[in-house]
C-alpha cells in the first residue's frame, strides 16, 4: 500500500508489546519450521563458535515476551524459542569491529540460503542488492551501533511469487513454476509475500536480534483496493527493482491476472 519497493532502511519504532504478539500466521509458520527442523536441520539453524550468549540472551527475550518459561530440554535455547514464534531468528555480534551473522535460523528464506550467510557483515549479504555495499550497508551498521536496548524498529518488504512456498532458499523452483503455469491459472498460483522485519538489541550481551515473519496470501484474497495498489506498485517499480526482485519471471501472470480482475 506505500508504493513500490525501495532499497532503504525504512526502519519506524513500534510499540515493544507488538514485536511479537499477536502472531496470525503461527500455525502455517510453525509446522513448517517442525518439518524443516525435523528433515534438513543443517540447512536451516547455524552458529558461529562463541554465540551461544547472545543466543541465550535472545531466547529468554522471546521467552518472556510471550509470558514462557523455559523448559528442561536437550535442544538448544535458541531453538526452542524459535519453535513457539513465526519469526525466523537472526543473531549479529561485532566481531573485530564489523557486524556479522553470528547465529540464525532460517525457515523462510526469500532466496538465499544460511550456508552462504552465516558469519557474513551487512556489506556481503546485501551486495546484491542495488547499492546495498557500500550505503545499504552503511546505514544498518550505523543503526545497529546506535539502536538502544529497549527500543524495537520494524520495516517490511514484499514481493510476489508463484505459489504458496515458504521455505524458498532459491528462487529457482518458484520461477520454473510461474513458467510452467498457464495464464489463465493465474489466479490459482500468484500469492503477495510479505516480510516483516523487526530488531532490537539484547541489552548483556550488545548483540542484535533481527526476526523475520513471513505472511503469504493468495492474490485473489485481496481487497480490491490492495489489488489496485499492488498493480500501480508493480508497474511502477523502477527497473533495478524489478531486475533485483526477478519480476520478469511473474511479470506475464501479473498481467493475466490483472486483466481478468479488472486492473
Ligand atoms: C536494518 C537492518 C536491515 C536492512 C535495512 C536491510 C535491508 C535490506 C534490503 C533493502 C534488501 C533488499 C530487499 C528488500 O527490499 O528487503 C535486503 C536484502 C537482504 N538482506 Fe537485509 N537488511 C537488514 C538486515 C539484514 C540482516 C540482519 C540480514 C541477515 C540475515 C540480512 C540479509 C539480507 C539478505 C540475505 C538479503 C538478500 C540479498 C540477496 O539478494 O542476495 N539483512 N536487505
Amino acid at each position: 500500500m506505500q508504493g513500490s519497493p525501495r532499497f532503504e532502511p525504512g526502519l519506524r519504532r513500534i510499540d515493544p508489546e507488538h514485536w511479537l504478539i499477536p502472531d496470525t500466521e503461527k500455525d502455517m509458520a510453525l509446522a513448517n519450521k517442525r518439518h524443516l527442523l525435523d528433515t534438513r536441520r543443517e540447512e536451516v539453524f547455524g552458529a558461529m563458535d562463541g554465540s551461544e550468549n547472545a543466543q541465550f540472551e535472545a531466547a529468554q527475550m522471546i521467552y518472556a515476551v510471550l509470558g514462557k518459561t523455559s523448559e528442561q530440554s536437550d535442544e538448544l535455547p535458541l531453538l526452542m524459542a524459535f519453535r513457539l514464534v513465526s519469526d525466523d531468528l537472526c543473531v549479529l555480534e561485532k566481531r573485530e569491529g564489523v557486524w556479522v551473522l553470528s547465529a540464525a535460523c532460517l525457515c523462510s528464506p526469500t532466496h538465499f540460503s544460511l550456508k552462504h550467510v552465516l558469519g557474513g557483515s551487512m556489506a556481503a549479504l546485501h551486495g546484491p542488492v542495488p547499492g546495498g555495499d557500500p550505503a545499504l550497508a552503511g546505514k544498518i551498521n550505523l543503526m545497529f551501533d546506535r539502536v538502544a536496548p529497549g527500543l524495537v524498529l520494524e520495516r517490511f518488504n514484499w514481493t510476489v511469487q508463484a505459489g504458496a512456498a515458504r521455505y524458498m532458499p532459491d528462487a529457482a523452483p518458484m520461477r520454473a513454476l510461474a513458467a510452467a503455469t498457464p495464464l489463465q491459472d493465474a489466479k490459482k498460483v500468484l500469492h503477495l509475500r510479505i516480510e516483516r522485519q523487526t530488531i532490537l538489541r539484547l541489552p548483556q550481551t550488545g548483540a542484535i536480534l533481527f526476526c523475520i515473519r513471513v505472511c503469504i496470501d493468495p492474490l485473489r484474497d485481496l481487497a480490491p483496493e490492495q489489488q489496485s495498489a499492488l498493480y500501480q506498485s508493480w508497474t511502477a517499480a523502477p527497473k533495478n527493482v524489478r531486475d533485483y526482485k526477478g519480476w520478469k519471471h511473474i511479470d506475464p501472470l501479473i498481467h493475466a491476472f490483472f486483466k481478468k480482475n479488472g486492473g
